[in-house]
């Protein structure tokens, strides 16, 4: 019987880090068994794989959020590639494009996506993807850069079930943030329904999108629990059935 595997958090994030020996105790009382920890920029990414080494359940993926693609430079991008070398970082990311917020211009954001994912090529890593506002672009990059037989996660994914079937056939994963606990979330749900229950995984990006009963509030990786329940729900399948999926899932892909 395998535990909860939280496939996206932020444990590098300042509000969880203020409060960190809480959110520990949570998670584990909860069932979770496994985290990835996601970077967003150089210094995230060297504390998530700081914490990595310091809960052993602990995993790191280090890279460069769109939105921080502006303070990119090659310097950077060689300590990611030092960084990857490390037995505990399991992934690149959170790379990809964000067309919703543009916190950085759409060409520095394509360009720097590009780079990381050559770069999780050469390392041999999977990447992990942010994708928001700018689904065709994201499918066509990662096309044009022959991405997917190297692993391709489509982190908190927000688009339709049509879509999830062409990544699925592409050999993509998909990962479920607790947005799918919220009431009138029929997409995510259609989305769970679509494709098999093979190239599923669970999230909280924590300390983002949390659910229902604590939608609101912060998020942390103890509420994972809560996303598993409503997929098994969708699924009209047993709770722990989907834990065991989802946790094999993960490790499978993260090579754990
Ligand atoms: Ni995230």
């Amino acid at each position: 019987m395998a535990g909860l595997f939280d496939s996206h958090t932020h444990l590098n994030n300042p509000d969880l880090m203020e409060d960190i020996d809480g959110v520990v105790e949570r998670l584990l009382e909860a069932g979770v068994e496994y985290v990835m920890n996601v970077g967003y920029d150089l210094e995230s990414s060297l504390k998530a794989v700081e914490q990595a080494h310091t809960y052993e359940w602990c995993y790191a993926a280090v890279g460069c959020h769109p939105h921080d693609t502006k303070g990119m430079d090659e310097e950077t991008l060689e300590k990611f590639r030092e960084l990857a070398a490390d037995p505990k970082v399991k992934a690149i990311g959170e790379i990809g494009l964000d067309f919703y917020y543009d916190n950085s211009p759409r060409d520095v954001q394509r360009e720097w996506f590009r780079r990381q994912i050559r770069l999780a090529k050469e390392v041999g890593l999977p990447i992990i993807i942010h994708d928001r506002d700018a689904h065709e672009e994201c499918m066509q990059i990662m096309k044009e850069e022959d991405a997917f037989p190297n692993g391709v996660l489509m982190h908190c994914y927000s688009g339709s079930a049509e879509m999830a079937k062409e990544y699925v056939k592409l050999g993509a994963m998909l990962s479920i943030p607790g947005t799918i606990t919220f009431k009138n979330n029929k997409k995510q749900k259609e989305v769970v329904k679509t494709v098999p229950l093979e190239c599923l995984m669970v999230e909280t990006d924590a300390p983002y999108l949390t659910p229902v009963p604590f939608r609101g509030r912060r998020n942390e990786p103890a509420y994972v629990k809560y996303t598993a329940q409503m997929v098994a729900e969708v699924l009209q399948m047993d709770r722990q059935a989907v834990i065991d999926a989802t946790n094999e899932n993960a490790r499978r892909y993260f090579g754990i």
